[in-house]
């Protein structure tokens, strides 16, 4: 069997219904898995689902992943479906650009809640045995802005740092039950987190944020091959690494 498959996995994926995430779900139902796909926007979702491989099994979970009570009840129902969980994804994420005088505790505790909590959250309900297969992995999607600064990100940074070493220490207290557990950082990739991000810090900035990308700004299929790589059995020795997918920003 080519390890680089995902046939007969099951992969949930949050923030399905736009950009990274969605890319996500479509390259892992080209690559052979069963998907559970969650976002709040009902109708992006179904796009997402109409851009999926045939030969791929989905269900949907419409949630806010910070504010469902019954989410553990909603994978519940999806696992009996489809299967048990081999992969996760937490693709979900806000970003915000505002100067260090803009920020206060609203803006780190919303963006904290979906970027950091809630991805630990849904990892500690997908690595319990009623819902994990024998063998699985876990990617987080963090970004370059975990690993170096950039001027108006204190939260978002910090959110990010947190995705990175919250994810190594989950993989060592997971390892024992099989799990492998991941992060990635991508730097700028164009989706509409991107678009609205160089409409907050203008023309000038935005240009010179290209120009620190030697290979230019990403597609978020360049994002998405590399989770389908993590979820592979080709990856079955890394754990607790983050992969800098960034078209060589941070290299500067
Ligand atoms: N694009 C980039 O340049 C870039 C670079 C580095 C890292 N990243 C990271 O990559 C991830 C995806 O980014 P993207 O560019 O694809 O963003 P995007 O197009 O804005 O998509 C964000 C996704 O998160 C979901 N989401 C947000 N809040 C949610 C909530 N409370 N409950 C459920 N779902 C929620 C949205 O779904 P609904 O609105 O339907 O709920 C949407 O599917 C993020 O973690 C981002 O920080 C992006």
């Amino acid at each position: 069997m080519n390890p680089f498959s995902l046939q007969n996995k099951t992969i949930l994926i949050t923030g399905a219904s736009s950009g990274i995430g969605r890319s996500c779900s479509v390259e892992c139902s080209k690559s052979g898995a069963n998907l559970i796909l969650i976002a709040r926007n009902e109708e992006e979702l179904k796009k997402t689902v109409s851009l999926l491989d045939p030969d791929s099994k989905a269900e949907v979970i419409i949630a806010d992943i910070v504010n469902a009570e019954n989410l553990e009840e909603l994978i519940a129902e999806k696992v009996s479906i489809l299967g048990k969980i081999s992969g996760f994804i937490h693709c979900a994420g806000i970003e915000k650009t505002l100067p260090l005088k803009k920020h206060n505790s609203t803006l780190y505790n919303d963006i904290f809640a979906v970027n950091v909590i809630a991805g630990f959250e849904l990892a500690k309900i997908l690595s319990l045995k009623k819902y994990k297969s024998e063998v699985a992995s876990f990617v987080f999607i963090s970004s370059v802005a975990g690993l170096v600064g950039e001027i108006g990100k204190t939260a978002y940074s910090a959110s990010k740092g947190a995705v990175i070493s919250g994810a190594r220490s989950i993989a060592m207290e997971l390892s024992r039950s099989n799990i492998r557990v991941n992060s990635i950082s991508p730097a700028m990739v164009n989706t509409p987190i991107l678009n609205k991000m160089f409409e907050d810090v203008g023309e000038e900035s935005s240009q010179e944020i290209l120009k620190k990308h030697p290979l230019g700004i990403g597609e978020p299929e360049d994002v998405a091959n590399a989770c389908v790589f993590l979820l592979s059995d080709a990856a079955k020795w890394i754990t607790g690494s983050n992969l800098v997918v960034d078209g060589g920003y941070s290299a500067h």
